[in-house]
């Protein structure tokens, strides 16, 4: 599919709401399936990537619904796999083969954890070696999927995270519900908290004092959800994106996560002169909640560095599409670690831009961008469903084609008609 937003004449305006936040979504129906009794959860999003959770945890024998939004899964404790030995296959969510790999370790499972060819492209040693430093008995193909897990009893660890990555640190805190005795582990970098916080919620003893997160083992079962999930910021992500480059926009988004880990997207468009303001602050399943005002004010470059990169992580590809259209020259540096998304997405996003005419330099842990140079063209999505959104919020400003755009439908399938209705 070739996407091309129309060139806007006049400011974007308007409130809406948003389904939940992916990576909430993924824990929700992975510790749902953890717990003992039904769970309940509203706001649940249908996306290609959470239907790959569902999908993977049905493999293994836990089916679950989504009925007028809210998901419900049984769950039967720490024996939760009926289908054990299954191969489950990931479809493209990293979130989903690492932090279902933990499950599997945890509950002393087997299975053959498989995904797509993107998937089996992206590097599996960081949950591999620290899992099998607890115990467990995993191999993976090379380095990548498909792993191969049996059931192994598992000891406590005190491990200190070579890369700063939620999803390996969920995976071990997971994997740590099953060991002996508590677990440590250390991260150098204040990673999203999600697991810790909904861990906690169900009952689970973990403490978060970062750098440091302590896991016991479970002594009694993890009570099931009862929620409904915070709008995904990084699918607002675009819309406040859209909002920053079009002069004179005031949009809102309700019911947004404002998880701190997570906002780094509301402070990178602060410090290039956009109006972020927060209302209604409350929270939902233990997460911070707000309604989220952004307002277009003339943009200036910044450069990214340090844990704004972590608190940023995903929001990358709307930030160099920002950037495009902001006086002076954008840097991000320290993000290397982007290398290893759904694509390499310092590669990706400056082959984009400049395919769309913009001046851009690719750095080995980054890249910049000068903005005003952006003239339009066809951009390619690269199969990464981030890189289709942002290059699609560039049309508002300049004539742009996006082709394999399809790949939206990963993340944020209702993006077209979200946008337009902000027109
Ligand atoms: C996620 C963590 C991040 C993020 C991904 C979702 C999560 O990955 O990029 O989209 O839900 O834990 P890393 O933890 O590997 O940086």
């Amino acid at each position: 599919m070739t996407l091309s937003l129309a060139q806007v004449r006049s400011p974007l305006q308007g409130s809406v709401s948003l389904p939940g936040d992916k990576s909430l979504a993924h824990r929700a129906a992975l510790f749902a399936a953890l717990a003992e009794g039904e769970s309940e959860v509203g706001n649940y999003p249908d996306s290609g990537v959470t239907r790959a959770m569902r999908g993977a945890l049905e493999s293994l024998g836990v089916p679950s619904t989504i009925d007028g939004g809210v998901l419900r899964v049984k769950g039967n404790g720490m024996h939760p796999f009926p289908n054990s030995g299954a191969t489950a296959y990931c479809g493209n969510s990293a979130t989903t083969i690492r932090l279902l790999a933990g499950a599997v370790a945890a509950t002393h499972s087997a299975a053959v954890l498989d995904g797509s060819e993107g998937l089996r492209k992206r590097p599996m040693n960081r949950i591999v070696e620290p899992l099998r430093q607890m115990g467990a008995d995993v191999s993976s193909t090379d380095g990548c999927a498909p792993l191969r897990i049996s059931p192994a009893p598992l000891e406590c660890i005190g491990y200190e995270l070579p890369v700063a990555s939620a999803q390996v640190l969920s995976c071990l805190q997971i994997a740590a519900l099953g060991a002996e005795g508590e677990s440590r582990f250390t991260v150098d970098a204040p990673v999203r908290d999600h697991t810790s916080r909904m861990l906690r919620a169900m009952g689970a003893e973990v403490v978060d004092s970062w750098p440091d997160v302590f896991v016991e083992s479970l002594n009694k079962p993890l009570s099931p959800l009862h929620g409904t999930l915070p709008g995904d910021i990084s699918s607002a992500a675009f819309l406040f994106a859209a909002a920053a480059i079009v002069p004179g926009s005031r949009i809102t988004v309700t019911g947004v996560g404002v998880n701190p880990t997570r906002t780094g997207i509301l402070d990178v468009l602060s410090k290039m002169g956009a109006k972020v303001s927060l209302a209604n602050e409350r929270e939902e399943m233990g997460e911070p909640v707000a309604d989220v005002t952004l307002a277009a004010e003339p943009l200036h470059c910044v450069e990214i560095a340090g844990d704004l990169v972590v608190r940023s992580i995903d929001e990358f590809p709307a930030i160099a599409a920002v950037a495009a259209f902001a006086e002076g020259r954008t840097v991000v540096r320290e993000a290397e670690e982007l290398r290893y998304k759904e694509t390499d997405r310092i590669a990706a996003i400056v082959t984009q831009l400049r395919a769309l005419g913009a001046e851009v330099e690719e750095f080995e842990d980054g890249f910049a961008v000068c903005g005003g140079t952006l003239k339009g063209g066809t951009a390619c999505a690269n199969g990464d469903h981030r890189l289709a959104m942002s290059m699609a919020v560039c049309g508002l400003c300049a004539p742009v084609s996006v082709e394999g755009a399809e790949i939206l439908n990963e993340s944020f399938p209702d993006f077209e008609r979200v946008i337009m209705s902000l027109m």
